[in-house]
């Protein structure tokens, strides 16, 4: 099992994630992250610390976004490696609430 990000990460992408994961497994899209499934170590810590909610264990991930399971193992071998976190997008918080934002997923790495 691994943790996935999903949607609501689009367009926000806080990165409050990668300060707290202690292996370095986030991958940056220009905006959105994934994580590569294969080394992520299950700790949890970055669920709790993602202020657009957008992460979950793979178990619990919402049936609709399902295909994130997917993006996470493919865009984490296409995009760069992200180990520290930076600002925000800068509509994040307009974004952060937003449904539906799978049209706006730029597919282009970082
Ligand atoms: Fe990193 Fe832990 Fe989150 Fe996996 S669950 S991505 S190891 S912080
Ligand atoms: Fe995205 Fe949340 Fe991380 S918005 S960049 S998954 S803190």
């Amino acid at each position: 099992m691994a943790f996935v990000v999903a949607e609501p990460c689009i367009k926000c992408k806080y990165t409050d994630c990668v300060e707290v994961c202690p292996v370095n497994c986030f991958y940056e899209g220009k905006n959105f992250l994934v994580i590569h499934p294969d080394e992520c170590i299950d700790c949890g810590s970055c669920e709790p610390a993602c202020p657009a909610q957008a992460i979950f264990p793979e178990a619990d991930l919402p049936s609709k976004w399902a295909e994130y399971k997917q993006l996470n193992a493919e865009y984490s071998t296409q995009w760069p490696n992200i180990t520290e976190k930076k600002q925000a997008l800068p509509e994040a918080d307009t974004f952060k609430n937003v449904k539906d934002k799978r049209p706006l997923l730029d597919p282009e790495p970082a």
